[in-house]
């Protein structure tokens, strides 16, 4: 089992829109049963929530279904279970960096770094319009496609 965390600031907009995207990919691979995957934030305020409707009704757009998720928060015990932990942002990446044990730092990486894309964020869409919403998505399907190929390049 190769398990993935996506990891954001609320965990409402970006990582699970991550998580539904990198879980349909999956699926559409007939990988389900390789994969554990899930989602959590940085920060606390969202805990319990729901993805924001904006990211709900743009993942919907596309096919993807986010309603089931609930926010948690990024907790000691992610950095020891979980195998690959990639942040959307470079705060949250340096937020885990402070956090994580030495010996579980390897598992820790910006999601972008595998995309086809030229950037290394995914903005926080919370803020903005609901384009940014859209932009999420495609960095969400560009990387989890890559992170999947490099996946199952690597660690099978
Ligand atoms: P996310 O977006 O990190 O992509 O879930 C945000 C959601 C909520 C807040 C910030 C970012 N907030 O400040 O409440």
């Amino acid at each position: 089992m190769i398990k993935v965390l996506f990891v954001c600031l609320g965990n409402i907009c970006r990582s699970p829109t991550a998580q539904g995207v990198f879980e349909c990919i999956v699926a559409a691979q007939n990988q389900s049963d390789q994969f554990e995957i899930d989602s959590a934030g940085t920060g606390s305020w969202h805990v319990g929530e729901a993805p924001d409707r904006r990211a709900q009704k743009a993942a919907r757009n596309r096919g993807y279904d986010l309603s089931a998720l609930r926010a948690r928060q990024v907790c000691s015990t992610d950095y020891d279970y979980f195998d690959y932990i990639l942040a959307m942002d470079e705060s949250n990446l340096r937020e885990m960096q402070h956090q994580c044990p030495s010996e579980f730092q390897h598992k820790l990486s910006l999601f972008l770094e595998f995309s086809a894309v030229n950037e290394s964020e995914v903005p926080d869409p919370y803020y903005g319009g609901v384009n940014g919403f859209d932009h999420v998505l495609d960095l969400a399907e560009s990387a989890s496609s890559g992170f999947l190929k490099y996946v199952l390049a690597n660690d099978k």
